[in-house]
């Protein structure tokens, strides 16, 4: 879509049936990036990147344009994703100029749409776009977009919540709607099914180094192991894929773990409790242990 259109109709177009509106992506970070892979992979070339650096790096679709200024990419297009750090969003979005009927959405899962505000006052609709997927490797990011999730907030029947539906279908991505003011708690459970999995290996693998192994080897041995955790969980929920001594009521076992981890030092053992008791509940919830087994395991990890 030529962004020059009527503006009141860049969005109402409903994308749907109508004309895609010009998407443009300020910040070319790693997200930026990702999206810029994946929407390219669907036939949807970004209309402009709004940068503050004047070339691309490696990695970036041969057809991105080149970066302008951010201003210039916000006024090339109907629909802006705001892909700048989570403290810079209110910030950037004060300092763009913004025009009514163009959009404007940031890709965080835990700031609130509210700090759009400066766009919102100009008269841009303001929403969020936040794609449920670890960005470190952009590449790896932009292949496992497709199946993964998106939390949509945007005025409800509005213009842009279709927009952003359309555009999380052209993505391959399964859309949410955030209810208002659950983003904080919304995003520490991205947190756990995510960065919070890395203190559990990182302590599996220290353990293992008290004897020798190195963290390489510790994680080309235990990685599968995790994944067959996470293909359970899929395939039999929560409880259904719960395994291992705590699992079967084997409290000498759960014995002997406490018994070498406090050779280690407290902090040891103290992780393992605070693990182990939720899984005696799941154990529990699934049928595996009886109240007897319940008792004389949390007894044994007070
Ligand atoms: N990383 C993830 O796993 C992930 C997952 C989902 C959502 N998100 C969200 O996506 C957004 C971007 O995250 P990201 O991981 O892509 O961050 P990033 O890799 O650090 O990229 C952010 C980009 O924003 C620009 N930028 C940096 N500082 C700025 C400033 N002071 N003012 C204006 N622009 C600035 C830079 O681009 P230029 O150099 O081109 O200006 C930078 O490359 C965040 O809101 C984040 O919460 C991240």
């Amino acid at each position: 879509m030529n962004a020059s259109l009527p503006l009141s109709s860049e969005l109402s177009t409903g994308w749907p049936d109508g004309e895609r509106p010009a998407i443009a992506l300020v910040g070319a970070g790693r997200v930026a990036q990702a999206l810029a892979i994946a929407l390219e992979r669907c036939g949807v070339a970004v209309a402009a990147i709004g940068s503050r650096r004047s070339a691309l790096g490696p990695g970036w679709p041969e057809s991105c344009p080149q970066p302008i200024c951010p201003q210039a990419a916000v006024d090339a297009a109907a629909l802006v994703l705001l892909t700048v750090p989570d403290d810079h969003i209110a910030a950037c979005a004060e300092a763009l100029h913004w025009r009514p009927g163009q959009a404007v959405v940031h890709c965080s899962g835990a700031t609130e749409v509210a700090a759009l505000a400066g766009a919102a006052r100009a008269g841009a609709a303001t929403g969020g776009f936040h794609p449920l997927q670890i960005f470190s490797d952009p590449l790896r990011a932009a292949d496992r977009l497709a199946g993964s999730t998106v939390a949509i907030e945007a005025e409800a029947g509005s213009a842009l919540e279709r927009t952003l539906q359309t555009l999380a279908r052209v993505l391959g991505l399964r859309p949410i709607v955030l209810p208002p003011g659950m983003r904080a708690r919304y995003h520490v459970a991205a947190g756990y099914a995510a960065s919070f999995l890395l203190p559990v290996l990182a302590e599996a693998a220290g353990l293992w180094k008290t004897f020798g192994v190195d963290e390489a080897e510790a994680l080309a041995a235990l990685l599968p192991l995790a994944r067959g955790t996470l293909d359970a969980v899929e395939g039999r929920g929560l409880a259904g894929a719960v395994s291992g001594p705590i699992a079967r009521g084997d409290d000498g076992v759960v014995g002997a773990h406490l018994a070498a981890l406090a050779a280690i030092g407290p902090a040891a053992g103290d992780f393992y409790r605070r693990l182990a008791r939720p899984q005696v509940a799941l154990a529990h919830e699934a049928g595996r242990l009886d109240a007897a087994a319940v008792a004389r395991l949390r007894a044994r990890l007070e």
